[in-house]
């Protein structure tokens, strides 16, 4: 996603790394700022660290190869010690009931980061400051079995969502996730009630998985230019 100093990104993704144990198991979070995790993980191996990391997209496959992290699957492991993973907005208020919940899934690997991240003890999420929002505001990712999502996209409209198919490009056609589905990202505007439309949205029919965790961080490593701020929920 844009926006956001890549150094931010680096302290935020290098201060998650940090909470790896010899021997755990990490779930391997999707996009430029757990990327840094990824590498720093990587790192970390080489220099002895045993680890086993859980990808939660084809691209945290694909770099955990190029570093070095040996990977496994979630129904091989008892359990996750650790997830790290980024997110599209964190909700930043204490005061609110909402402190800490995310949209995810500007990469559209939303439904196995929530796998993951769910099934961690516990889920480090690394943001920059761009991401520190009041309430969730952008659409929400919403993946759907690809010839439902006429019929889907009808019901979100029945409770006040604007959805619009996601395309790759003017030529590409639609994008199709790791899962072989398609996604709508849904407007709602500012979202009062994060935790009620997670819940009217995963009773829709033909919804694989949709991009509001709430409820699921533990923590939120705010990367800034000289250094880390801390958020625990
Ligand atoms: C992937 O589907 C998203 O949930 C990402 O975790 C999110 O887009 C964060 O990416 P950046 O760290 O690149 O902003």
């Amino acid at each position: 996603t844009a926006g956001g100093s890549e150094t931010a990104k680096r302290h935020a993704g290098e201060r998650a790394a940090e909470e790896v144990e010899d021997g755990f198991v990490v779930g391997l979070g999707t996009g430029s700022t757990t990327a840094h995790a990824i590498r720093a993980i990587g790192r970390a191996a080489d220099d002895g660290l045993t680890v086993q990391g859980i990808p939660t997209s084809f691209q945290s496959r694909q770099l955990a190869l190029e570093v070095g992290i040996p990977l496994t699957t979630l129904d091989a492991v008892d359990g996750v010690d650790l997830a790290i993973d980024g997110a599209d907005q964190v909700v930043d208020d204490s005061d609110a009931e909402a402190d800490g919940a995310l949209i995810k899934g500007g990469g559209a690997a939303h439904a196995r980061e929530k796998l993951v991240d769910a099934a961690a003890d516990r889920f480090v999420v690394v943001a920059d400051p761009s991401k520190l929002t009041g309430r969730l505001e952008r659409p929400v990712p919403v993946e759907v079995v690809p010839d439902a999502h006429t019929v889907v996209a009808d019901q979100i409209r029945a409770f006040g969502g604007e959805p619009t198919l996601r395309e790759a490009g003017q030529k590409d056609g639609p994008v199709v996730t790791d899962n072989g589905n398609l996604v709508l990202d849904c407007a709602f505007g500012s979202i009062q009630d994060p935790d009620g439309l997670a819940g009217s949205l995963s009773q829709i029919p033909g919804v694989l998985e949709h991009g509001l965790f709430v409820g699921l961080a533990d923590v939120t490593y705010v990367g800034r230019e000289n250094g880390v701020e801390e958020r625990t929920y």
